[in-house]
């Protein structure tokens, strides 16, 4: 597999820069990009894992008018967690929200973690939203690699072998800390997921790609 464009050097600065450029002006407002707390960013990134933008934010939005903080999840009981996930589907998400806040409250004295072990360590949290939540909310140079970012690499670097095949996910995940920039991990790691539902979805829009 050898990636089209170089990984190094001046090549590297470009494929960061034109990403970010493209993401300062494309970047569609959303409710946890006004603060990027760790608290709304995990739930955004919980919630997004099978939901809709749009639904996500409805949801978000009224999420937060109940429970705008982590003891406020903690101390709610289970069934009223639950009835605030009701219609997004997928329940074990809301539960292990639930089990995940008074395990903060708990282990963490009340502040989400910021270290990336600690974070993969809750419930319902795996590889990729440890890395969303460390790169959005913490600026931490760790990738988050979703099907969306599989799918970005796969077309720019040529991956012409199924993305479920051995050694594509390590590859794509060393490509994207390799290409992210020390400085900005918060704006990369949304900028590539940016990317991928807006410019090259499913269906791409290759004329509109500041990769090109
Ligand atoms: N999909 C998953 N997480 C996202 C985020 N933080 N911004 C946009 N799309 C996303």
């Amino acid at each position: 597999m050898q990636p089209v464009f170089d990984l190094t050097g001046e090549r590297k600065k470009d494929f960061a820069a034109g990403l970010l450029a493209w993401f300062e002006r494309a970047m569609r407002p959303l409710p946890w990009r006004e603060t990027y707390d760790p608290y709304s960013v995990w739930i955004s990134e919980i919630m997004l894992q099978q939901t809709q933008m749009e639904r996500g934010v409805a949801y978000f939005n009224a999420w937060m008018r109940l429970f705008p903080d982590i003891p406020s999840v903690a101390d709610a009981p289970e069934e009223a967690v639950i009835k605030a996930w009701e219609g997004l589907g997928y329940y074990s998400r809301a539960r292990n929200l639930h089990k995940a806040a008074k395990i903060i409250i708990q282990e963490h004295g009340g502040a989400f973690p910021r270290d990336v072990g600690a974070i993969r360590a809750l419930p319902g949290i795996g590889e990729y939203t440890a890395g969303a939540i460390a790169s959005i909310a913490y600026n931490e140079p760790v990738p988050a690699v979703d099907a969306n970012v599989m799918r970005i690499f796969s077309r720019i670097c040529d991956i012409d072998v199924p993305l479920t095949h051995a050694g594509v996910k390590e590859f794509v995940t060393s490509a994207v800390r390799s290409l992210m920039p020390e400085d900005s991990p918060r704006l990369f790691t949304q900028a590539l997921m940016e990317l991928g539902a807006l410019v090259c979805a499913q269906k791409p829009d290759c004329p509109a790609c500041p990769l090109a």
